[in-house]
Parts: structure tokens; C-alpha cells; sequence
């Protein structure tokens, strides 16, 4: 199939989105990373900083665009032409919430759900987690990309101490 998409919140991306991502470029001709629009939920990083975020660490990628979307998963597929969703699983614990989104979406558009297991050097990795040990003062070097940690850290920093 030529065209699949990563789709998250990606607040912010880390090693494990990216080796998710790096090995569905091997299964699939284009990938497109989307990052939810959420209102209901607010982040560390706007959506805008996170799209921006993630086109710079995938920049050296000539096969992935990221973009940025809101309401269904299923309707932006359909909009570009998009015919499978790639998830990673890091855990049994993921696969109960993912089957049910795998199956709605199928349902409703017949779009393909391809679950890629997480390497086990990422298995525990997760973007609130990080966020949690960073604001913590614990050292996340290593689990994400050098840009974004420099961000993480500066973002942080702000918070604590406003101007
Ligand atoms: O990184 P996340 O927060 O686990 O990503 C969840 C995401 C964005 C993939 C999921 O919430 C989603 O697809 N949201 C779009 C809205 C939608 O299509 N909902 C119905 C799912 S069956």
C-alpha cells in the first residue's frame, strides 16, 4: 500500500514515535505523521510547536509529512487518500484501547490498522511519562530528540519561573 499515516498527540515526539515511524517508512511508500488538534486537552506544546517539532527531526526523511488535523482520523484519511493507520504497541495494556479504535475505524471507512510492536529498548516509553521525569529535574536525555529535550527544558523552565 503506498500511503499510511502516524497519527498521535506527539506532545512532544520521542525515540519511540520515531522508530515507529522510521520503520513504517519501510512498509509504506509516503507517511504522513498527524497530530491531533485536542481543545479539550492542554499540552506542554502547542500543536503548532509540535507539528513544527516533528518536521524538524524528520526532515532528513524525504518520505514523511507532517501535518496537523481535527475531528475524525478516519475523515482525514479519506481526505488524502490515505489507506492504512499505523500504531505502535508497547504493551499488551495498549492493544485493548487500540483493537476497539482499529475496529470503529475499519468500520467506518474499511480503513486498515497495522500494528508495529515497539522495540524493547522504547517499550516504556511514553510522552507524559517523559514530561513527568523532566519536570522532575530526572534526566531524559537519550529518550527523546536533542531538539526537543532543548525545548522540553526551556518550556519547563518558563513554567516554573513566568516572566
Ligand atoms: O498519541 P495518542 O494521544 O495516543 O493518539 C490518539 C489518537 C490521536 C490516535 C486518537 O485519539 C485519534 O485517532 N483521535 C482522532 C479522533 C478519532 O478519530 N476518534 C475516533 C477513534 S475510533
Amino acid at each position: 500500500m503506498p500511503t499510511a499515516v502516524c497519527p498521535g498527540s506527539f506532545d512532544p515526539v520521542t525515540n519511540g514515535h520515531l522508530d515507529i515511524l522510521a520503520r513504517a517508512c519501510e512498509l509504506f511508500e509516503h507517511v504522513t505523521v498527524a497530530v491531533l488538534v485536542n481543545d479539550a486537552k492542554q499540552g506542554l506544546f502547542s500543536v503548532d510547536e509540535r507539528v513544527d517539532m516533528l518536521r524538524m527531526v524528520t526532515v532528513d526523511q524525504p518520505t514523511v509529512t507532517v501535518e496537523s488535523f481535527e475531528g475524525l482520523l478516519v475523515d482525514f484519511c479519506r481526505r488524502r487518500g490515505i489507506g492504512a493507520i499505523v500504531k505502535g504497541l508497547r504493551a499488551v495494556t495498549d492493544f485493548d484501547y487500540e483493537l476497539q479504535m482499529a475496529q470503529m475505524n475499519a468500520r467506518l471507512t474499511g480503513v486498515e490498522t497495522v500494528f508495529l510492536p515497539a522495540a524493547p529498548e522504547w517499550s516504556f516509553l511514553a510522552s507524559s511519562l517523559v514530561k513527568e521525569v523532566a519536570a522532575g529535574g530526572g534526566d531524559v536525555s537519550g529518550l527523546v530528540p536533542p531538539l526537543v529535550l532543548d525545548q522540553m527544558t526551556r518550556r519547563l523552565h518558563e513554567r516554573r519561573e513566568p516572566a
